[in-house]
């Protein structure tokens, strides 16, 4: 899988791609991504990405020519084409699990007051990874690059997908390591006499009480 991602902030990736899971599945070469600038694509003789609201307004709005220039320029017949936005779809791991099966994935990143409305027309799907508003689609888009390139094939182990929050709406039942007392506090029995039918259904059971806990709204759907 491929992955660009186009932003006028490309230093903001430099931790994000050198460390841990993600900085090992693009030495593996499962995954490859690449970071543009888009302020590099700029014709304006200042490299200008931006420029005041038609119609007045505060703030300032990114220009079509630079992300139409750099589009132009990556786009494949196999492109998939993101755009970060606080009014996109809120992103949930379904949405993760269908991108990790694209070839090609583009992640735009926002900021200031918004794109150029015209920039929408080059773009597949809008995504939020939630209702608040950050100062720019970076983060968001390293949010939803990380949580895609893990479920890419070899780049964590395959059974941890299986049992993870959200997968069939329920959250992650809790686990523990040794030591089996710690200041008092005990691992459950259950886990301790490896006997793996009522490991199951003990686990089973903590994943329903959490999620009614935590997330009841995942259980009324
Ligand atoms: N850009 C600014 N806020 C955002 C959000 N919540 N999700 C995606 N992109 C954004």
């Amino acid at each position: 899988m491929k992955i660009d991602i186009l932003t006028i902030f490309p230093e903001m990736f430099q931790n994000f791609l050198t460390q841990s899971i993600i900085k090992r599945a693009i030495e593996q070469r499962l995954v490859e991504v690449e970071i543009h600038n888009f302020r590099d694509y700029s014709k304006d003789p200042h490299h200008k990405v931006d420029d005041t609201p038609y119609g007045g307004g505060s703030g300032m709005v990114l220009m079509c020519q630079p992300i139409f220039d750099c589009l132009d320029k990556i786009r494949t017949k196999d492109s998939y084409v993101v755009m970060l936005t606080p009014d996109g779809t809120k992103y949930h791991q379904s949405i993760a699990y269908k991108l990790s099966e694209k070839k090609h994935l583009i992640l735009m990143c926002g900021h200031y007051e918004g794109f150029d409305e015209r920039i929408r027309s080059l773009v597949d799907l809008e995504l939020s990874i939630g209702d608040y508003v950050l100062t720019g689609g970076e983060l968001a888009s390293m949010v939803v690059a990380d949580s895609i390139i893990r479920l890419v094939p070899g780049v964590i182990k395959e059974d941890s997908h299986l049992q993870e929050s959200f997968n069939d709406d329920l959250l992650d039942y809790p686990v523990y390591t040794k030591p089996a007392v710690f200041r008092g506090m005990k691992v459950p029995e259950v886990l301790l006499n490896g006997d793996h039918e009522k490991i199951a259904q003990y686990r089973r059971e903590q994943q329903i009480k959490k999620t009614k806990e935590k997330r009841p709204d995942l259980l009324e759907k």
